[in-house]
């Protein structure tokens, strides 16, 4: 269900910014955290699912990872992103209605605007309000011309987007934080969008690829030590928000590849053993013992482009940097491979 947010501000709204849409998810946020929280911490392996590192702080220390030397993604990504602009712009071509996923602060897709000719519309779908305000502002204002559609939501859900009929849409899905799903719930993912889309329709996605596990190594166990402070922010967001009383210094962050699953695993691990309470509930720690915080999975061109045909998408083009360290994908959905 969507609804328009009253826009109090219209008046310093530029005129081709749309009034932000809310996606209604019914989901009281808390709740589900609390629920996901209490849930995880009760399995055999302890774990939480990595969506909920991204609180305010979380979001700010995120930020700063993608600047690490270490951490190749974000700028190996942007820098191709730049390169491939034009080639990228003839595949796709004119009028297209640019759908992103989790857009947060809109930085990649200003490369495309730049080559894209006449995009018909942008439509930058995100969790965090605050960040689809201010940064669908700051791009209207960059593009008087493009009409920018903000949606607060969260685009794993059935979102009714409002596109006009016959729109051809394209979803930009960058970051590889597809690889944070399960290869599971990434086939979903895949399969919602080529229906999203429809026949004819593209997606874009950035992938990481599966190489040196060393280089992995050290892009998710950097010296700064600003991956192990995103990762132990999850207690002081459960201490804060569910009422916990996990001593963060008792908790040490690792990182390792499993070159069988092709993911990065991250973990906290309890350096004693000890009793945590959340929201009233007892939770025992071995010394040694981990809650599972992440997984980012690792694709090869090959293995994604199959995992994109099985959920209905036709892969159309691939690119990749010429230290091999990441993809691009494009892909048109047509009929399903299997
Ligand atoms: C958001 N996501 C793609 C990041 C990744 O690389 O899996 C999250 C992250 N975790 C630790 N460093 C970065």
């Amino acid at each position: 269900m969507l609804q328009h947010r009253t826009p109090g501000d219209a008046h310093r709204r530029p005129a081709n910014l749309a009034p932000l849409i809310e996606a209604a998810t019914q989901v009281d946020q808390r709740a589900a955290f609390r629920a996901d929280v209490l849930a995880g911490l009760g399995k055999a392996q302890k774990a939480v699912p990595a969506k909920y590192f991204y609180d305010a702080r979380g979001s700010a220390l995120f930020e700063e990872i993608c600047t690490l030397a270490e951490y190749y993604p974000t700028r190996t990504e942007t820098a191709m992103l730049e390169r491939l602009a034009p080639e990228i712009a003839r595949h796709v071509g004119a009028g297209a209605t640019l759908i992103e996923y989790g857009s947060g602060a809109s930085r990649k897709i200003r490369a495309l605007l730049e080559a894209l000719p006449a995009p018909a519309a942008y439509m930058p779908i995100d969790i965090s309000l605050g960040h689809l305000q201010a940064s669908a502002r700051r791009l209207a204002l960059d593009y008087p011309g493009l009409p920018i559609v903000p949606v607060v939501g969260d685009y794993t859900a059935p979102l009714n987007l409002p596109v006009p009929p016959g729109a051809r849409l394209v979803i930009f899905f960058p970051g590889s934080t597809i690889g944070n799903l399960a290869p599971a719930d990434a086939a979903a993912l895949l399969a919602q969008a080529a229906g999203r889309v429809g026949r004819g329709g593209s997606m874009l996605v950035g992938v990481d690829l599966k190489k040196d596990p060393a280089i992995l190594h050290r892009a998710y166990t950097d010296r700064r030590g600003v991956t192990a402070d995103f990762n132990l922010n999850l207690l002081d967001r459960i201490n804060r928000e569910l009422d916990g009383d996990f001593r963060r210094a008792q908790f040490r962050h690792r990182a390792f590849y499993d070159p069988v699953r092709g993911r990065i695993e991250m973990h906290l691990v309890s350096l004693i053993g000890q009793a945590v309470s959340v929201e009233g509930q007892r939770f025992d720690f071995r010394v040694g013992e981990t809650i599972h915080t992440e997984n980012s999975y690792k694709y090869s061109l090959d293995e994604f482009r199959a995992m994109a045909g099985r959920a209905g998408f036709v892969p159309e083009a691939a690119w990749s940097d010429p230290d091999c360290l990441f993809a691009i994908h494009l892909l048109r959905a047509g009929t399903m491979s299997t």
